[in-house]
Formats: structure tokens, C-alpha cells, sequence
């Protein structure tokens, strides 16, 4: 950057950036830090042609100047997108309902499970039109007397808008269930856009995620590996990313942190982008994984799924129960740049806008009564603090927390919800919290802390009104504890990142995951069991073994033969000393993931029957086949009477006892032994 010649650079980029260059121009040049639209206000009449709209028979053409946006009519699918000489950033090639569309998985009841259904509309209406902007909309609307017909039971209006002067266009839905319709499960919701094959290579989801993805091409001639999605590439026309291992779920991210992500194009430059502004209309709070974007090229917008979670998180719709919700909007976001030696710029700039579209966040330019403007919403704040006299006497500060308003449920019920909206912020050092643009209607306070075990939930219900503010003032958190800490394994943050991930076989990596932070990431982590504990399960002595290299990051089955699995048991060692016969100890058993498992845990006896304490069958969110370091989280307080622990050496068996195949299994997040109270 510092090699640039500034004033020949910035002619040349407010030309081909546009919207996004302007920006920076008057951020530097007037040291405004306000966001987009007040700044284009000033230059709008001058720079930017009127958004004008051309209805055809079967199609409707919205047109900025910037970009155009041909979209069919009635169903409301983009058919192309044309923008900075290329004349369709989509893949045209594609059928017209597999281009830019919306879908839905759901089952009918009773019935056929996973059907994927497409969004079409059935009528198209012009909501705004004025040279400033064009919002339309495309709905569907249900038939009762169609039921049985095999459409799901929603109206869905879909919405896009675009502005004078933006690079990009908004969309979004509004679902509705009329009360009296029958039951129906919803298991995904999306929106997908296929770009164009033969100009979109590089895909960026974070700064250090981006690479050159392999084709459609290059998969078909792939081989399929042990779970469905994963393909080891043999045949690939980039010779790049041959004996590379390429699966979709290896670029999925936290909701949290997915904020903009998409494709750029070298010839000529321009970048393609979603960018979610909030995480209102996403389920699952905050940590939920979602898919991003993957080879296609294919980019994303999830706004529910189950993934990382499984059936728990279907939206289950009774018979006769109404519903609504807007997913969105979203901003789909196109950037140039004049030379390709600045692609990477592209992504800068993706990442800059995306941070403006945060700013700028609730909306105030869509025409849906469905989508409150900032007036209508009302503001939560308050501060969160601890009590664990085993760590302080006094209270201690709830210190980055994530807290959040989520549907009236139960401890935790946060994490397997998503008919509702959710709205979570993160605490300061001292806990202090505000969670602003809260959509009206009524919630419960929920909240976890790094570094400490368990779920805070306030039982008082939280309504809110438009423009009501809510002080909460100090909550005070009492996490699960019976006991001092005798000992403890990992740090309680939801995740199993802390603990050993092997490197992968080298003949199945990703190499964009080598020495890679999330290294988790890697293909057939769960066979590197086998090979590292081939004859003897994983023994953990306290006070010797390191958990970052000695607690392997899953508990999985013993790989024999691929077809017979073994279920293990893991050891923790450790010495007892002044046992004290008066009171239980607790052993506090954090799981970050569960997949068709069951935990069994046992002191000192690694034959009891029963087990002293099992977990049960529990979890289906196959976060170890689709390489998440966590699904959903799962805390034990297992009482454990004195007299099952000896003066000197103890051993705790961990058996994870369903054995079926490799993909079965636990993640710990976390595991301490506390000593009997008082003590
Ligand atoms: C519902 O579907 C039935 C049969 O297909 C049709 O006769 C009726 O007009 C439809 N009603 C509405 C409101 O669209
Ligand atoms: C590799 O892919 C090309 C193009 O699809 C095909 O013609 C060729 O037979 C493949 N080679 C092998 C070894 O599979
Ligand atoms: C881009 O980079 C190449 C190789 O470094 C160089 O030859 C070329 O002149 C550059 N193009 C521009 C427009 O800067
Ligand atoms: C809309 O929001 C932007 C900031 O995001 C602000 O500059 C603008 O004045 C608002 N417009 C109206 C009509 O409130
Ligand atoms: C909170 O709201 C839920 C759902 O609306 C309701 O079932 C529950 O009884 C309420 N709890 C309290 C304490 O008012
Ligand atoms: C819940 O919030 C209310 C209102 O701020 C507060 O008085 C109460 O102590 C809180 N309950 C818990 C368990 O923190
Ligand atoms: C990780 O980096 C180290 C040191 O640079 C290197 O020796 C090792 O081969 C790398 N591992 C992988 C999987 O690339
Ligand atoms: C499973 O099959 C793969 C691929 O054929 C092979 O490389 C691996 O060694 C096998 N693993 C075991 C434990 O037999
Ligand atoms: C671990 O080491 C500490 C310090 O030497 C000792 O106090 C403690 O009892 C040991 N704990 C176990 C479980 O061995
Ligand atoms: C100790 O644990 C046993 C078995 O879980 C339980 O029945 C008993 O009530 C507990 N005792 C105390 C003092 O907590
Ligand atoms: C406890 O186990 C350690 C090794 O893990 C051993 O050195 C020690 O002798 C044992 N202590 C007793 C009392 O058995």
C-alpha cells in the first residue's frame, strides 16, 4: 500500500469500486465516520443514476447504473446479475430456478421426510418505486384446500430492494403460518446462488480462510471418502488442488463470526458477496455452525438448518399453530477492482462494507410492517456476575460473556430454538451488557461465560415494547459447584478446541487447513485415534499428562478393520489424598458435541454394572464426520459417593460404549473433580 501513488489510485478506484471507495474517500478526506447511506446522501443526485424498474411477462429487470438484477416473474428467483461488464455473475448455464433461489427442507407429517422444496411465488407486486429505490415482492401463499398436494404449509413473500448508489441488492422473506394449518417440521431454510463456473475460483470466508477451490468438474471426478460430502480430488483440471480433500463442511463457520463471505472473480476482478448483517433471524444463538459457501461455486445464506445440531433443531409447527418470522435482510454485495493484482483488495473491501451494513443495522428502508425500524425495538442492558465462593468469595465479573433474549424456554433451551428471534451481544471485562434493537414480544435472559461451566437463565420473563428500555441491573450467576477443585481437564468454553487435534493423514488433507488454527477442519481426524492408540485406550494421569497434547480432541470407537469399530474406554489417574468419607464428590462432565454416544462413567471399577453414572443415548449433531470442533453442549453434575474413591491412586473410567461406526462418539469440553463440600 505504501508504493501507491494516491491520487492517480483514487481516480481510478472510485471509478471501478464505487460505492465502497467513495465511502473511504470521505471518511478520510472529511474524518466522518457515518455510516454509508448519510454520506451517499450527499453526493446521491450528482454520481448515481435512478433504479429503474422494467416488468416483462415473465421477468422484471431492476437497474441501478451499478448493477442489474433480472429476476423471473411470478416466482421471484434471480435469474442474472450483471454487473461490471460480465454480463451474468450467475451461472446461466443452470435451469432458471438454479440460479439464485430459495429453498426449504420439511416433512410432511406423517410422511415423506427431507423434501426439498423451492421457493416460487405465485404473485409479483412492485412495493416501491421511485428513482432512489425499487423494493419487490414475490409470494407464494398457501391453499388449504390443497393440502395433501405436497407443497409446505407456508406463505412465504420474498422481498429484493435496490438502491441508488449501493453495489448490491437486498433481499429477504417473510414466512408465515395462518393459524389452523396442519403440522408440518421445517429442518432448512436457505438462500443459494450458483455462480458463474467459469470465473469464480477464490473463495474467502475470514482473513485466513480463502484459497483457490477446486471445480463441480473436479468433484465428479473425484472419489467419494467415508462420509457423504467429503471427496478426495484425483482428477482436477487446476493441478493446485489435486490429492487435496474437498468437502463443504470444512468451510463452516459460528453464525458469530459469518458475517461476510463469498467469491472473487480474476477476470475480470469483482467480488461476489453475502453479507449478514445481524444474527436476529438466524436459530441457535450465536456458536450455531452453519455452511458458508463451497464448491459450486456456490454461495450461501443458511437460515436454518440442523447442521451441527440434528432433529432437535427442526422447527416443529403443531397442527392449527400460527407462525411468522423474517430471514433477512440480506445484503448481496459486488465489488470491483481494475487490475487483478488487487483481488485481495476485494475482500478488504468486502469486509470494510460489511462492517458499514452492521452499523447501519436494523434497516430503516424496508417497506415489510414485519421488519421493526430501530424506533419500534427496545434495549436490554444490565451486568452479569458470578458466585462460586470456591473461586472468590465475593462476586466476580462475568467477563465477556455471551448473553441473549431468546424465546421463554429452559436453561439452555437457547441452543435448540429457532421458530423465535435471538439477539446476543458479548459483555464486557465487567459483564456489563446491552443488547440493543430487541425486536417487541417477550423473552428470557440467557447467558454463558467463558471459562465457566453451565447456563445462566433469568426466570423472570422480558417483554418488550417499541422504545422500551429495560434496565436489568446485576444478575448473578451461580454455576453448578458442590466443591473445591480437586482437579480439572480443558477450559470450559463449549468447544474441544484447547484439546490435541492430529495432524490429518497426510494422503487427506485440505491443505488450506495445514498449521491452521482450525486444523479441526482436517478430513478423518477420528481414524487418527487408532493410529496413535492402536493396542491401549488414552490414559490422562492428573498433575502429569498436558491436556493439550494428551486428551485426544474425541472420544471415538477403536478403528479395526473399517467395519468392526471398538468402543474405548479413556483413564484419568489421579491421587486422593484426606478422603473425606462425609459427602460426595461431584465430577463436573462438560460435553461439546455428542453423536449417537453414550458416556459411561465408573470410579475406580472399569467393570461395574450398571455404570455409576450414564449419559444415556444422546446427540445426533455429527459435528466429528463434519469436522466442527463442537455441536451441542451438554453438562453432567454426576454426584459420586466417597466410598467410591480410594486414600492414593483413583482411576475414572470413561467408556463410550456405542459402537456402530466411526462417527460415533463425544467431545469433552471440559471435566473437574470436586471434593465433597466445604472441604
Ligand atoms: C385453493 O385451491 C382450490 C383448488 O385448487 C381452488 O379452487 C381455490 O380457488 C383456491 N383458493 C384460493 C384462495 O386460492
Ligand atoms: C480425468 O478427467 C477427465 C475429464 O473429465 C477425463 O476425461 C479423464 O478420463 C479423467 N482421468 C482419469 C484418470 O480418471
Ligand atoms: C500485475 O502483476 C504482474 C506480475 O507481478 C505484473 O507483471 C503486472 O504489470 C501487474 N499489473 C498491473 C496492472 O499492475
Ligand atoms: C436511515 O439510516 C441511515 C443510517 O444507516 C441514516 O443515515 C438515514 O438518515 C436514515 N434514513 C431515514 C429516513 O431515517
Ligand atoms: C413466561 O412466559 C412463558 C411463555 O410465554 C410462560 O409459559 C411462563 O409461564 C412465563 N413465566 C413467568 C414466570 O411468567
Ligand atoms: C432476574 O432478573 C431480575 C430483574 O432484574 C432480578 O431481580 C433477579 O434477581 C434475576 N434472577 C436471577 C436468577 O438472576
Ligand atoms: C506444519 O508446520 C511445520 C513447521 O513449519 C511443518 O514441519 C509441518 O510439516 C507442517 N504440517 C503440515 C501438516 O503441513
Ligand atoms: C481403512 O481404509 C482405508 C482406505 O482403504 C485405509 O487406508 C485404512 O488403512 C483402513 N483402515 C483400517 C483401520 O483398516
Ligand atoms: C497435583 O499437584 C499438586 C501440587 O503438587 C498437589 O497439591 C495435588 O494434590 C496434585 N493432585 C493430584 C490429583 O495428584
Ligand atoms: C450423594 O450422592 C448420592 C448418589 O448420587 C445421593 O443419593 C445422595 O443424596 C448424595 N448425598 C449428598 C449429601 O449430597
Ligand atoms: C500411584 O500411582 C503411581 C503411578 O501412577 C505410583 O508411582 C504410586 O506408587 C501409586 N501409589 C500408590 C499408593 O499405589
Amino acid at each position: 500500500m505504501e508504493k501507491v501513488n494516491w491520487s492517480r489510485h483514487w481516480l481510478s478506484l472510485v471509478g471501478c469500486l464505487g460505492v465502497n471507495l467513495l465511502v473511504y474517500f470521505f471518511l478520510i478526506d472529511c474524518s466522518d465516520k457515518a455510516p454509508l447511506r448519510r454520506i451517499l446522501s450527499n453526493v446521491k443526485d450528482k454520481e448515481f443514476s435512478d433504479v429503474k424498474l422494467y416488468t416483462h411477462h415473465q421477468q422484471v429487470v431492476v437497474d441501478n447504473g451499478l448493477l442489474q438484477v433480472i429476476l423471473s416473474r411470478p416466482d421471484g428467483d434471480v435469474l442474472g446479475i450483471k454487473y461490471n461488464g460480465i454480463s451474468n455473475l450467475l451461472e446461466d448455464r443452470n435451469e432458471k430456478d438454479d440460479r439464485g433461489y430459495w429453498d426449504v427442507v420439511w416433512n410432511q407429517p406423517d410422511g415423506r421426510e427431507g423434501i426439498v422444496e423451492r421457493i416460487a411465488g405465485t404473485k409479483f407486486k412492485i412495493v416501491t418505486e421511485h428513482k432512489d429505490q425499487v423494493e419487490l415482492s414475490f409470494s407464494k401463499t398457501w391453499n388449504v384446500s390443497s393440502h395433501g398436494k405436497g407443497s409446505v404449509p407456508l406463505n412465504v413473500d420474498r422481498r429484493y430492494i435496490l438502491q441508488r448508489g449501493i453495489s448490491g441488492y437486498y433481499t429477504y422473506a417473510i414466512f408465515e403460518r395462518v393459524e389452523g394449518w396442519p403440522k408440518v417440521d421445517l429442518g432448512q431454510i436457505r438462500a443459494v446462488f450458483k455462480l458463474k463456473k467459469d470465473k469464480f475460483h477464490y473463495m474467502a470466508l475470514s482473513d485466513d480462510k480463502q484459497r483457490i477451490m477446486p471445480t463441480q468438474k473436479d468433484r465428479e471426478n473425484s472419489q467419494a471418502l467415508a462420509y457423504p460430502e467429503a471427496v478426495l480430488l484425483t482428477n482436477t483440471t487446476n493441478p493446485r488442488v489435486r490429492g487435496e480433500v474437498d468437502d463443504k463442511y470444512q468451510y463452516s463457520s459460528e453464525v458469530k463470526d459469518d458475517k461476510v463471505h463469498g467469491w472473487i472473480s480474476l477476470d475480470p476482478p469483482v467480488g461476489f458477496w453475502i453479507i449478514t448483517p445481524s444474527e436476529e433471524f438466524r436459530s441457535a444463538g450465536p456458536t450455531k455452525q452453519e455452511l458458508t459457501s463451497h464448491v459450486g461455486p456456490t454461495a450461501l445464506s443458511m437460515f436454518m438448518s440442523t447442521h451441527y445440531s440434528g432433529k432437535d433443531l427442526e422447527m416443529k409447527f403443531e397442527d392449527r399453530e400460527p407462525w411468522k418470522k423474517v430471514f433477512g435482510p440480506i445484503f448481496v454485495y459486488l465489488n470491483s477492482v481494475s487490475s487483478k493484482n488487487d483481488s485481495q483488495k476485494l475482500w478488504e473491501d468486502a469486509t470494510k462494507q460489511m462492517s458499514l451494513e452492521v452499523d447501519s443495522w436494523p434497516y430503516n428502508f424496508t417497506e415489510s410492517s414485519d421488519f421493526p425500524s430501530v424506533d419500534q425495538r427496545g434495549i436490554v442492558s444490565g451486568q452479569l456476575l458470578i458466585r462460586d465462593q470456591y473461586i472468590n468469595k465475593r462476586l466476580i465479573w462475568g467477563r465477556s460473556a455471551y448473553v441473549g433474549l431468546a424465546t421463554p424456554g429452559e436453561v439452555g433451551s437457547w441452543q435448540r430454538e429457532s421458530k423465535g428471534y435471538q439477539f446476543w451481544t458479548q459483555a464486557d471485562n465487567e459483564g456489563h451488557f446491552v443488547i440493543k434493537n430487541v425486536r417487541p414480544g417477550d423473552y428470557n435472559l440467557y447467558a454463558w461465560v467463558p471459562g465457566v461451566i453451565g447456563d445462566y437463565k433469568n426466570d423472570t420473563n422480558i417483554t418488550i415494547k417499541p422504545g422500551w428500555e429495560i434496565k436489568l441491573g446485576a444478575l448473578v450467576y451461580e454455576p453448578p459447584r458442590h466443591g473445591p477443585t480437586l482437579w480439572e481437564i480443558g477450559i470450559p468454553d463449549r468447544t474441544a478446541a484447547e484439546f490435541y487435534v492430529p495432524d490429518p493423514n497426510p494422503s487427506l488433507a485440505n491443505r488450506l487447513y495445514n498449521n491452521h488454527s482450525e486444523k479441526f477442519r482436517q478430513y478423518g481426524l477420528w481414524d487418527r485415534y487408532a493410529d496413535l492408540y492402536h493396542d491401549e485406550d488414552l490414559i490422562y494421569t492428573i498433575n502429569v499428562s498436558d491436556y493439550r497434547k494428551d486428551w485426544f480432541f474425541a472420544h471415538v470407537n477403536r478403528n479395526i478393520n473399517n467395519r468392526t469399530y471398538e468402543s474405548t474406554t479413556w483413564q484419568i489417574k489421579f491421587e486422593l489424598h484426606n478422603l473425606n468419607k462425609n459427602g460426595n464428590y461431584t465430577l463436573q462432565l462438560a460435553l461439546a458435541s455428542a453423536s449417537a454416544a453414550e458416556v459411561q462413567v465408573r470410579f475406580n471399577d472399569a467393570s461395574a454394572q450398571p455404570a455409576h453414572f450414564s449419559t444415556g443415548f444422546i446427540g445426533r449433531d455429527n459435528a466429528i464426520a463434519r469436522h466442527g470442533i463442537h455441536g451441542l453442549y451438554w453438562l453432567y453434575s454426576i454426584d459420586a459417593t466417597s466410598n467410591l474413591f480410594h486414600e492414593g491412586n483413583n482411576t475414572i473410567y470413561l467408556r463410550q460404549s456405542r459402537s456402530g461406526n466411526t462417527f460415533q462418539g463425544v467431545m469433552y469440553d471440559y471435566l473437574r473433580l470436586e471434593g465433597p463440600p466445604g472441604a
